[in-house]
C-alpha cells in the first residue's frame, strides 16, 4: 500500500499520463493543450487541434464524521465548503470528506474528466502521514451524506491518492505548479467523490487536514476542481 504512493507524484507532471489508464488517455495532453496529429487526428484528417481546459468547482463538500453517523438534517457543522480529514485508528472519531460536481458534461460525450487538487495555502495539516484516497461513489444530488455512506477501505472504488508527506507536497508546489492530479474518469453530469485518510497515527497524533474551499474570484484558489477538454 505505501508502495502505491509514488506513480502519484508522476502524474502530477504529467496530466492525463499513464498513471490512470482509462479509456481516454489520448484526450489529455501535457504538451500545452495542443495535439499533434500525429497522436490526435483532428475531425478532417489534417492540422493540429487546439484545446481549451475547462474547469468546474465542488457544487459541495460535506464533511462525514464517525461521531454523527446518522446526522443528515443539515450539512454537518453547517460547513458546505469545508474539507477536513481526520483518522487515528479506523472508525473511532474519523473523519472523511465528500466532494460533489454537478453540471459536468454528461456521459454520453464520452468526455474525460479529471479531478485535481490545487495545494491549499490555507489550511491545518498534522500527522505523520497525512495521506488520502479518493474513492469515486454514486450519489444522488438532493441526498445529504452521511458517515453511514462512506465507502473506505474498500479498493473497489479507490480513484486515486493524495501523498500528504512534505516531501511530496513541497515537489508538487515546486515541480508541479501545486496541482495535484488526482484521477480521470468518463464525464458525468454529476460526479461524487469520497475523501479519507489512508494511514493510522503514530504517537497519539491523529493525521489531520483541513482547509475551506476557494474558488475564484477569491483568492488564494485553493482545493478540488474537474477539468476537462484538454
Ligand atoms: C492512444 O495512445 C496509445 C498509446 O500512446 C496509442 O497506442 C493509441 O493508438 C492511441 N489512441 C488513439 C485513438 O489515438
Ligand atoms: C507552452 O506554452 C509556453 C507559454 O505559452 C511556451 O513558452 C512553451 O514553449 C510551450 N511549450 C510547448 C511544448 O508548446
Ligand atoms: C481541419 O480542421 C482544423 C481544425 O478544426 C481546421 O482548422 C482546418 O481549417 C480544417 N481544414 C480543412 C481543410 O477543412
Ligand atoms: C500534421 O499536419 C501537417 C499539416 O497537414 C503536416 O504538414 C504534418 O506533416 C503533419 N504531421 C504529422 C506528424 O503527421
Ligand atoms: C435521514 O435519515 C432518515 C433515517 O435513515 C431517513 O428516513 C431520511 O429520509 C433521511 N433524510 C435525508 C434528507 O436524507
Ligand atoms: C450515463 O451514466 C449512467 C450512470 O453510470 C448510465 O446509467 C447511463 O447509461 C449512461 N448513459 C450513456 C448514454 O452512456
Ligand atoms: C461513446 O463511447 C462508446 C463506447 O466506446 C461508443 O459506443 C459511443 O459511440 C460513444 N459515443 C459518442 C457520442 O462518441
Ligand atoms: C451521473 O449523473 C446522473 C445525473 O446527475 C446521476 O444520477 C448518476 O448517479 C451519475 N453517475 C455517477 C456514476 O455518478
Amino acid at each position: 500500500m505505501l508502495n502505491a504512493i509514488t506513480p502519484f507524484i508522476a502524474a502530477l507532471l504529467m496530466p492525463g499520463g499513464s498513471t490512470f489508464p482509462y479509456p481516454f488517455t489520448n484526450s489529455t495532453s501535457p504538451q500545452n493543450g495542443t495535439f499533434s496529429n500525429a497522436t490526435l487526428p483532428s475531425p478532417n484528417g489534417t492540422g493540429v487541434i487546439e484545446y481549451k481546459c475547462q474547469y468546474k468547482f465542488p457544487t459541495d463538500l460535506t464533511v462525514l464524521n464517525e461521531r454523527y453517523p446518522d446526522y443528515n438534517t443539515s450539512h454537518l457543522h453547517d460547513a458546505s465548503r469545508l474539507f477536513m480529514l481526520r483518522r487515528q485508528v479506523p472508525e473511532e472519531g474519523e473523519i472523511a470528506t465528500r466532494a460533489q460536481f454537478q453540471g459536468l458534461p454528461s456521459n454520453v460525450s464520452n468526455t474525460t474528466c479529471r479531478l485535481e487538487l490545487t495545494l491549499p495555502k490555507l489550511q491545518t495539516i498534522k500527522g505523520f502521514n497525512p495521506t488520502f484516497n479518493v474513492y469515486q461513489v454514486e450519489r444522488d444530488t438532493d441526498t445529504i451524506s452521511t458517515w453511514k455512506n462512506y465507502v473506505g477501505y474498500t479498493d473497489a472504488n479507490l480513484f486515486g491518492r493524495v501523498n500528504g508527506e512534505p516531501e511530496a507536497l513541497e515537489r508538487t508546489r515546486t515541480i508541479g505548479g501545486g496541482i495535484a492530479a488526482i484521477g480521470e474518469t468518463r464525464c458525468n453530469e454529476t460526479l461524487t467523490f469520497q475523501m479519507g485518510m489512508a494511514f493510522n497515527s503514530k504517537d497519539g497524533v491523529p493525521n489531520y487536514w483541513e482547509f475551506v474551499e476557494i474558488m475564484p474570484p477569491a483568492w488564494p484558489v485553493q482545493g478540488f476542481r474537474m477539468v476537462w477538454g484538454c
